[in-house]
């Protein structure tokens, strides 16, 4: 396998290291916009130089972000080449225009390490849908998230010395607005229910609520009571109908979630055979996510396509009801949805999760978090 590389960041030096040492592959060409010297290998700054090489069978994405990573890798497929990507924005928002492209055109797309980074979590769902009907998915998707809140909780970080730690070692997308407001979550959610359930879904009915606005206080006040805030993504697929969100979670002491440290994801499947199968490792950093990247190019070699065929539009339904905390300006609708008060907060009557979000819009100050029962 000849592969061309795009990018040479975090993740792209990463697949370039590991490749190094292999004689099934190899990469011959990075686009890269530094000066960088890679013995062997062309460094170009052009991506029109991996693009017109026929050698070049293989193009792995490791860009990040949507443009020019879209442009990039449908000008790839359509010249003939099978695509590996981390990007999960780029897998999310194109879903039904590059899963068929692709499988029109005979190529393989994978793109494993988009969700959990090391963890083989696409690759999995893959043969878990095979045999049984997967009813939900989900979990704890965001290593930056993680990060964050188990530094609250465990150690008394206030909120911005964690996101800053985070940085540090890594973890965080370039804009970290993208991982503390739920949307690398959110992208992974959509994805892995669009795997499980055989869907596209539209990403307009998923909503999605982030951790920016978690205090210090919330976290106390979540310890007096025993429970854990996690951020945490649910697909499920009920007679017919698909629900998805993504939001701050309160998981008793003791459920697994809760006990999910620093950059580790948890991410689980239930299957109508299986039950609960759950997943947990590193969800982020150069190698964890650069070994699902070269373990796609190893199944690319076994000419294995994408995880599950790419099925019709569906609107998330999010019509389950649950009781959630609000910190917020108090309104008349969350005064007569009030059960108890915790502190400065509430703790609401169950209410339908599409309320909750409707809501939340419209009181962008406020921190919720869902109570898991
Ligand atoms: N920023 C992401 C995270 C990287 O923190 O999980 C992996 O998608």
């Amino acid at each position: 396998m000849k592969i061309g590389l795009l990018g040479f960041g975090v993740v792209g030096q990463g697949v370039y290291d590991l490749i190094a040492s292999r004689e099934d592959m190899s990469v011959v060409k990075v686009l890269c916009r530094k000066d960088v010297s890679l013995p062997g290998v062309q460094v170009t700054k052009d991506f029109n130089d991996i693009l017109n090489d026929s050698d070049i069978d293989t193009v792995v994405e490791a860009i990040g972000g949507l443009h020019p990573a879209y442009e990039f890798v449908k000008a790839a497929i359509e010249a003939g080449k099978n695509v590996v990507t981390a990007n999960k924005a780029l897998v999310a928002t194109f879903y039904d225009e590059l899963i068929p492209l692709a499988k029109e055109k005979g190529l393989c797309f994978r793109c494993t390490a988009a969700v959990g980074g090391g963890i083989g979590w696409l690759s999995e769902l893959e043969r878990a849908r095979r045999i049984q009907t997967i009813e939900k998915v989900g979990g704890i998707m965001n290593g930056t998230c993680n990060y964050i809140l188990d530094s609250m909780t465990r150690l008394g970080f206030d909120y911005t010395n964690a996101l800053k730690q985070a940085q540090e070692l890594g973890y965080a997308e370039a804009d970290p607005t993208t991982d503390v407001e739920g949307i690398d979550t959110w992208h992974k959610a959509i994805l892995s229910s669009n795997v499980a359930f055989g869907i596209c879904l539209d990403s307009a009915t998923v909503p999605v609520a982030g951790i920016s606005r978690i205090q210090a206080t919330d976290v106390e006040n979540f310890k007096a009571h025993g429970l854990v805030c996690k951020l945490i993504s649910t697909g499920m697929f009920t007679k017919g109908k698909v629900s998805a969100y993504v939001q701050p979670t309160l998981v008793k002491f003791g459920e697994p979630e809760s006990a999910v440290p620093a950059n580790y994801n948890l991410i689980t499947f239930v299957g109508s055979a299986s039950g609960r199968m759950s997943f947990y490792g590193q969800g982020a950093g150069r190698y964890p996510t650069a070994y699902n990247v070269v373990q796609d190019c190893a199944d690319v070699l076994l000419d294995k396509g994408f995880y599950s065929p790419c099925g019709e539009k569906v609107k998330a339904e999010n019509t389950d009801f649950m009781r959630y905390y609000v910190r917020g300006e108090k309104d008349s609708w969350l005064e007569e949805n009030t059960a108890e008060t915790w502190g400065t907060a509430i703790i609401s009557k169950p209410i339908s999760v599409e309320a909750m979000h409707v809501w939340l819009k419209n009181h962008p100050e406020a921190f919720i978090a869902a109570l898991a029962e």
